[in-house]
């Protein structure tokens, strides 16, 4: 049956069309920060006992939408997926980041490096895409929200991939990346392919909109930034089914600390450019023009003061972007996880209110 969206809002802003009020969804919206979500992570007995199982990573996707009128859900899973695919063992320790067994360090293991077949390493992903469109759609065919997929970008894939694990300084990744910039350059070209990949098979899957995360691109000095990040995000993002079911898929890329590129950023194909909150969204905008919309930008730490507060930056990020289609509201980075929950409450309530104020000029 093909399903009718009863909250398009979000798709239509990603496309810059007129909306009756400014959509907001969070990054990271499902996780540590609702006791509901630790609670399914308990049953489940890891963090990857959760992502790897559909059923339990739909119950944690919805989570987020049954306590607040979110515009999207985002499949609940990690960019570190693709990886773990490739056999490079991937674990959390209790407590820590991400841990990988088999870190890519010498030529030997480049030249293992292969693209993984995406339905055998990765098909629990898509069991979950197709399990999260049911969850949200009802017996007459209408679904909620719309559903995001994501993947990392190239580059921040192979930090994780290099490193072993997360790192403060990248000694490592960006030791290979001046010292062998031909063995990065393969990695790299290898990642796009991936993700290439593994975006299109949950966009065939039912995932009505992909973001990229480029979540260490910002850790790059100018010049090295556009070849080793941009370039391969722009890879990508060429390769992508961008229809399914008679529907624009849009992407969004988000390079954190990425606002000194935006122009470059906005040119690499995408619908969406996610921003941090260091970048003001209403120069933003004259900067990109209505090439793309955007996405963004609270500071996550907002959320810790009190509720007033909240609404009043929240506000000021709304009034900042101004009244002008292409805006999606979310945090600058990932929600922390000692954020209090009925403070999302109020910063959903105030976007949408403020937003259709602004409307009502
Ligand atoms: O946004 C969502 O709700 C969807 C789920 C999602 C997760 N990770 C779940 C998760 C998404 C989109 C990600 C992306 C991700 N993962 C990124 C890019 C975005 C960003 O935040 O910068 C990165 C760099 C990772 C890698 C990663 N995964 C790290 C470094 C960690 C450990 C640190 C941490 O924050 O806990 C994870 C684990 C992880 N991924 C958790 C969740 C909810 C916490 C795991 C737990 O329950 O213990």
């Amino acid at each position: 049956m093909p399903s009718t969206l009863l909250n398009d809002t979000f798709l239509r802003a990603l496309l810059r069309e007129p909306t009756d009020y400014t959509p907001i969804w969070l990054m990271r919206q499902a996780g540590r920060y609702l006791p509901e979500y630790n609670a399914t992570r308990g049953r489940a007995g890891s963090f990857l006992g959760l992502a790897k199982n559909p059923d339990y990573a739909t119950e944690v996707t919805l989570q987020p939408l049954e306590r607040f009128p979110l515009d999207a859900a985002i499949l609940f899973s990690d960019i570190l997926t693709v990886p773990d695919a490739m056999g490079l063992g991937l674990s959390f320790a209790a407590g820590e980041g991400p841990r990988f067994a088999h870190p890519v360090r010498t030529e030997q293991d480049v030249a293992r490096l292969r693209v993984p077949d995406i339905e055998s390493t990765l098909g629990y992903v898509l069991d979950a895409v197709k399990s999260i469109r049911r969850a949200l759609t009802d017996a007459e065919g209408r679904q909620r929200v719309p559903l995001i997929g994501f993947s990392g970008s190239p580059w921040t894939l192979a930090c994780y991939m290099i490193e072993g694990a997360g790192s403060d300084d990248f000694r490592t990744v960006k030791s290979m990346l001046y010292a062998r910039p031909d063995l990065m350059h393969r990695i790299l070209e290898i990642n796009a392919e991936a993700v290439a990949a593994y975006l299109n098979a949950q966009i065939a899957a039912g995932a009505q909109a992909v973001m990229i995360f480029d979540t260490w691109g910002g850790a790059l000095a100018d010049g090295i930034f556009q070849r080793f990040s941009l370039h391969y995000i722009d890879a990508v993002v060429r390769r992508l089914v961008r229809e399914h079911d008679g529907a624009r898929v849009p992407v969004i890329t988000f390079t954190k600390g990425g606002g000194l590129w935006l122009e470059e950023i906005a040119a690499c194909g995408v619908d969406a450019v996610g921003l941090d909150w260091t970048v003001n969204l209403g120069r933003a905008r004259e900067r990109v023009g209505a090439r793309v919309a955007l996405q963004g930008n609270l500071d996550p730490t907002v959320l810790f003061a009190p509720p007033e507060a909240v609404r009043a930056q929240a506000r000021a990020v709304l009034d900042s972007y101004g009244n002008h289609p292409g805006h999606v509201f979310n945090l600058g980075h990932g929600i922390s996880q000692f954020t209090p929950p009925e403070q999302v409450a109020e910063l959903v309530d105030e976007v949408h209110r403020h937003s259709r104020a602004i409307r009502a000029g």
